[in-house]
């Protein structure tokens, strides 16, 4: 009896764990992180620099650049030329996490929205922020995840409700698409 009490609790007790070591995981810990970023809708430069300009306000322009001002300045942002070599740096330990998008994402997010459940295979592929994360560490990887999903959020609630004043439910679903790597080092 003693001892199945001992098992409920431990039962209990690792959901729990998993919330508190989740909530833990907050900006301080982004220090020292590192993402790869290919981004279609602006040109290759080098690894640390990517000319990305968007206009202000309610205007639907490059809204890849506008998405990625979002993401946490405690990130370093690495850029790369396609989705192979960005992919082949997470397998490699260079970086944490390899971001993805795609030369017409502008388009595609737009069309995903208006469209809304008749959205096509393509728009949707196209409008995908496809996001590669290493798993050797979760709690590395549960820190990029809610990190990126903040800032999308952000950008959204920016873009849609603020500056174009429209409800958020008049913009369905998020383009977030998150793929796993298991790290083979
Ligand atoms: C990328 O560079 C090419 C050649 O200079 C140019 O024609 C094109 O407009 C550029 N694309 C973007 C998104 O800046
Ligand atoms: C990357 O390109 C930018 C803009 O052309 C330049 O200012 C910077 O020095 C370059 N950095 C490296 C490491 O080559
Ligand atoms: C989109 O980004 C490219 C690359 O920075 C830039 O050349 C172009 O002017 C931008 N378009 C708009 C509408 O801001
Ligand atoms: C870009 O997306 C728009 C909206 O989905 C679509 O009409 C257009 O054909 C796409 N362009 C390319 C080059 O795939």
């Amino acid at each position: 009896m003693q001892r199945n009490i001992g098992i409920v609790l431990f039962i209990f007790a690792i959901p729990i764990m998993q919330v508190i070591l989740s909530c833990m995981a907050s900006v301080g810990d982004l220090t020292g992180l590192k993402i790869a970023i290919v981004n279609y809708e602006a040109n290759y430069t080098n690894t640390s620099y990517q000319a990305c300009q968007h206009p202000p306000l309610c205007r639907f322009y490059n809204l890849s650049c506008r998405y990625l001002e979002y993401l946490n300045d405690a990130i370093q942002k690495l850029y790369y030329p396609d989705p192979k070599s960005a992919i082949e740096a997470v397998k490699n330990s260079d970086v944490h996490g390899a971001l993805y998008m795609s030369d017409n994402f502008t388009d595609a997010l737009v069309a995903r929205w208006a469209l809304k459940s008749d959205v096509d295979e393509e728009t949707l592929d196209q409008s995908e922020v496809k996001i590669w994360l290493d798993t050797a560490d979760q709690q590395i990887k549960i820190t990029l995840q809610q990190d990126l999903e903040g800032s999308y959020e952000a950008f959204f609630q920016d873009l849609i409700v603020k500056d174009c004043k429209s409800d958020s439910e008049r913009f369905p679903g998020n383009p977030l698409s998150f793929k796993e790597l298991f790290n083979t080092q």
